[in-house]
């Protein structure tokens, strides 16, 4: 695997920064046969810096636990707070300034738009956030993923990795200091998820951004620096792999 070159200065978050925070988070669907408990009591707390792990079987609240962290989904009791701002009093325009300004999001079926080419796909939340430069900025972190050659290309052409590497470049292009990613890796070959999920921890590391990182896959767990299992909505173990702070002060 090759790493990517990392040229951008580290964010000024000192890494003992409370990124997010969770109390006693839930989330509730209704349905015909009452209320689905989605989430059930999560707390939870993620340092700039840290690179966190989200396991658990299928349908146990990974994804709700992504949405309602990104501000896409509202909760139904406790509190979620990201970079200060508590998300379940927040307004719409609030969230999505959180969002566009702090937050990343890299999803399973990478999510980027077909009509747009790589490069357009990745100024994408600058031109949405009316910065200027927006092109040049794409061209470095597509430069950065190891795309440089494919700038111009469809997501159509572009082989599932590539495309993956296109939607982590759109998520840090902005400088996030929060990084959320829903099985990033869950539609890559073995070899090819490893490549991007090093592209992401280099960024991560790089940028002293938070990454929450759900995956079924061990390996990729193992290899960040805390692991969360859930299991019907609450969180039923917690492993520090390494303390990413004490990693870094060694070298
Ligand atoms: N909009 C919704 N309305 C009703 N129930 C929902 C909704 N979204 C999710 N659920 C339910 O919430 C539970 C948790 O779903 P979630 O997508 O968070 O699971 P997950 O841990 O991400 O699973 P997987 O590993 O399969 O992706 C599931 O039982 C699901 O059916
Ligand atoms: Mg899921």
């Amino acid at each position: 695997m090759h790493a990517p070159e990392t040229s951008f200065p580290p964010s000024p978050a000192k890494p003992s920064d409370v990124v997010v925070s969770l109390v006693d988070l839930r989330l509730s669907y209704p349905s015909p046969e009452g209320e689905i408990a989605v989430l059930r009591g999560v707390d939870l707390a993620v340092r700039a810096g840290e690179i966190v792990a989200v396991t658990g079987p299928s349908g146990s609240g990974k994804s709700s636990l992504i949405a309602v962290v990104g501000g896409l989904e509202t909760p139904t009791g406790g509190s979620v707070r990201v970079l200060g701002t508590a998300l379940e009093s927040a307004d719409e325009r609030t969230r999505t300034a959180l969002r566009r300004r702090d937050i990343g999001i890299v999803f399973q079926a990478y999510h980027l738009v077909p009509a747009m080419t790589a490069l357009e796909n990745v100024a994408l939340p600058l031109v949405l956030a009316g910065e200027e430069g927006g092109e040049a900025a794409a061209q470095a972190m597509l430069r950065e993923v190891g795309l440089g050659h494919r700038m111009s290309h469809r997501p159509s052409s572009l082989s599932g990795g590539e495309q993956q590497r296109v939607a982590v470049a759109r998520a840090f292009v902005a400088g996030p200091r929060l990084v959320l990613a829903d099985e990033p890796t869950g539609n890559l070959d073995r070899r090819t998820g490893e490549h991007v999920a090093q592209v992401m921890f280099s960024l991560t590391r790089a940028s002293g951004a938070a990454l929450v990182l759900v995956t079924h896959d061990e390996a990729l767990a193992r290899a960040c620096d805390r692991i969360v299992a859930i299991d019907e909505g609450r969180i039923v173990e917690e492993r520090v792999v390494r303390d990413p702070v004490a990693a870094g002060a060694r070298g």
